[in-house]
């Protein structure tokens, strides 16, 4: 399946129990930053459990033409990185694809050396807005140019003495703070990233790990992080845990699918990525958390879900958003299923993101049977209850992964087919998406 290729019609029919195990891939975020990271670094870092989605695939390509060795050897990716200031200048277009956290956490990487790059991706990418990460890289001395409203493609001329800075962030972005952090590393002096929210703090972790220094303090404003420029980053040897947003479709197919019992092993709960599962055990999920248990210093667990009937509409919490942002589309297909409402404000963050999400979803949901109002920053499902919604229509994917995988997990419990246009981009995050869903069961999968 590519992004890139010709569109991947697929179907999703009403299915029977969903039964076994569902090993889903590594988790994106943390891949990407381990390449650019490891890229980074003085000396060999080694990866295992990497997602091989195209996106991450992408980053791989883009630190190799920033003068990182990038391998896999066996099971193991191998990374020879440059050091901090050490990236060489690129002898063509970096294209990242379908990925927002790649090109801003590279735009980031790339800002303070004095070397020139230009970025593109596909139509998506190409949309989405780049002024958040090149309004603060702009203050450490770099210097942007890009098209109109600030979109890919765009030409990056790093900093040649850049200088430290102090940024609140203006939007709850994990990718905007990761970007500040990772241009930090190459500024004298301290760095120091406020945010509001708080959001997946990965970028902290691993810098930790590569022997940065980096404190975070919880303030009146907010998260104050700070990092101390200009390390020696040591390389390290990664084990990539699964993707709790990718675990999210299983867990959600087995929730509203009649008869289903499926355990989903190894799952990360930091608490700046779990929100979804707190909020479907409010729904009232059968959902358990079993071998608890702590991993590299996360929590983990294995995920059990079960055939859910009665599941109730509830209000999302605005300060879990998050924490959850990228799991609101298939909680909206959960949330059909339920009865009454579920209310969830606070995600404008949503409508910038691989596809406007809420008009994707709600247009998807509403051919499809269900009610949905919205706002700017808000949305409501109006949940009809197990074995009440219709399905029987086409929805649009719009070039985002999660969109494909929300709307083929609703069609294995609605009463007609659900259909999507193009499960190409599924890709870019769960290659193996098709596989797995069928293997426990899952009536899905391309149409001829
Ligand atoms: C990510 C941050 C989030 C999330 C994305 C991955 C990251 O984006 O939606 O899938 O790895 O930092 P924002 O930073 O735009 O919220």
């Amino acid at each position: 399946m590519s992004s890139h290729g010709d569109p991947i019609p697929m179907i999703a029919r009403k299915s029977a129990g969903l039964k076994g195990e569902a090993n889903v891939p590594g988790d994106k975020s943390i891949s990407h930053r381990s390449l650019i990271l490891g890229a980074m670094a003085v000396g060999e870092t080694k990866v295992t459990g990497l997602l091989e989605g195209q996106d991450v695939l992408d980053t791989a390509k883009a630190m190799q033409a920033f003068g990182a060795e990038v391998e896999k050897r066996g099971d193991t990716w191998h990374v020879h990185g440059v050091g901090v200031g050490g990236f060489a200048e690129p002898g063509n277009v970096i294209d990242c694809g379908n990925s927002g956290t790649g090109v801003r956490l590279i735009m980031g990487a790339m800002a303070t050396t004095p070397i020139t790059a230009t970025f593109t991706g596909d139509a998506s990418l190409n949309k989405r807005p780049m002024a958040r990460v090149t309004d603060p890289l702009a203050l450490f001395g770099a210097r942007a140019y890009g098209r109109s409203g600030g979109r890919l493609p765009m030409t990056i001329v790093g900093a040649a003495d850049a200088i430290p800075v102090r940024y609140a962030t203006p939007v709850p972005s994990a990718q905007v703070k990761s970007a500040v952090l990772l241009a930090g590393l190459n500024a004298p002096g301290e760095t120091v990233v406020i945010e509001r929210e708080a959001t997946r703090d990965h970028s902290e972790r691993m810098l930790t790990g590569f022997g940065a220094q980096v404190t975070t303090e919880e303030t009146d404003e907010g998260r104050v992080i700070t990092l101390v420029g200009q390390p020696e980053l040591k390389p390290q040897t990664i084990i990539v845990p699964r993707d709790p947003s990718s675990a999210a479709f299983p867990v959600c197919a087995a929730l509203i699918t009649e008869g289903s019992d499926v355990l989903v092993p190894n799952i990360g709960l930091n608490p700046t990525r779990a929100g979804l599962f707190f909020t479907l055990q409010e729904m009232g999920a059968e959902l358990t958390f079993e071998n608890m248990r702590e991993e590299g210093g996360e929590p983990v667990a294995d995920l059990r879900a079960k055939f859910s009937p009665n599941l109730k509409g509830i209000e999302v919490p605005a300060e879990r958003a998050a924490s959850m942002i990228d799991e609101y589309p298939v909680l909206s297909v959960v949330a059909a299923f339920a009865q009454g409402k579920t209310h969830m404000p606070g995600v404008k963050e949503l409508r910038v993101k691989e596809s406007d999400r809420i008009d994707a979803m709600a247009t998807g949901l509403r051919l499809n049977g269900v009610e949905v109002d919205e706002g700017e920053d808000w949305w409501t499902v109006h949940g009809r209850g197990f074995g009440d919604v219709k399905g029987g229509a086409t929805a649009q994917s719009h070039l985002d992964h999660r969109i494909a995988m929300s709307f083929l997990v609703m069609g294995l419990a609605t009463e007609e087919p659900v259909r999507v246009d193009d499960g190409g981009p599924i890709a870019t995050s769960f290659p193996i998406f098709e596989n797995l869903m069928t293997s426990l069961g899952a009536d899905l999968g391309r149409e001829a």
